[in-house]
């Protein structure tokens, strides 16, 4: 049976949601997980990770991110570079990504502290993680409040150069999904009614019917 959540559920009223809605929360709608990377100011490496992003493919090829902090350092350094890298990683390296949360200080060179290899980007400056298999160099576009006075922005970059490594945009070597593809971020889930929440996951996509057989 369906039900409908329009209002707070009480369950949820006075929980510690971290900034996000319960709306999120009860949907958990699953997104890609990425790492954005560019140059502060002092030229050390900034890595973030982002999972509240989409494409757009109409008149050219551009990434949407929905909810960019106003106060991290990607924004920053994005804003004084104009150019960034958006990288995506596989589960094995993901807990090298996930450390740059950790290391966030402007004086850290970000990606080499996750124990990964900042090589330049061939397009933008911007450096990119050689361990991930795509790359997508960008430059900086637009960016819109969502809300008068927000602290989030809507950011709209445009993809400059794949770089893509041949074993995965090989479908019949490691392709891009399954347990070595994209990662998705599944942002613990939870029940409207009682307000249990579950862990949030790495996700991963798995193929199953063929469009010309639905
Ligand atoms: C799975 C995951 C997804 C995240 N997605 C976003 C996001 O979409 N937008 C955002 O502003 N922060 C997001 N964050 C938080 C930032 O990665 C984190 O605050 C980071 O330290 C900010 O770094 P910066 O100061 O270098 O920008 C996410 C964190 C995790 C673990």
């Amino acid at each position: 049976m369906k039900k409908e959540f329009k209002n707070c559920p009480a369950c949820f009223e006075g929980k510690e949601l971290y900034g996000f809605d319960w709306k999120e929360h009860v949907v958990a709608i699953p997104s890609p997980l990425v790492v954005v990377t560019s140059y502060k100011a002092n030229g050390k490496t900034n890595a973030t990770l982002q999972s509240w992003l989409t494409f757009s493919n109409s008149d050219g090829f551009y990434c949407i991110f929905a909810d960019v902090s106003k106060y991290g350092h990607m924004y920053q350094s994005i804003k004084e570079q104009k150019s960034l890298v958006i990288n995506f990683p596989s589960a094995d390296i993901y807990p090298k990504c996930y450390s740059t949360i950790a290391n966030n200080q402007y004086d850290d060179a970000e990606i080499e502290m996750a124990g990964l290899t900042a090589e330049e980007a061939s397009t933008v400056h911007a450096p990119r993680i050689k361990e991930c298999f795509l790359n997508l160099e960008c430059e900086y576009v637009w960016e819109k409040e969502l809300t008068p006075d927000s602290y989030h922005i809507v950011m709209c970059v445009k993809v400059i150069n794949v770089v893509m490594d041949e074993e995965y945009y090989n479908e019949q070597k490691k392709g891009r999904y399954g347990n070595t593809g994209y990662l998705y971020n599944i942002h613990s889930p939870a029940n409207p009614e009682t307000g249990k929440e579950e862990d949030t996951y790495l996700g991963i996509l798995k193929k199953i019917k063929r469009y010309r057989e639905l």
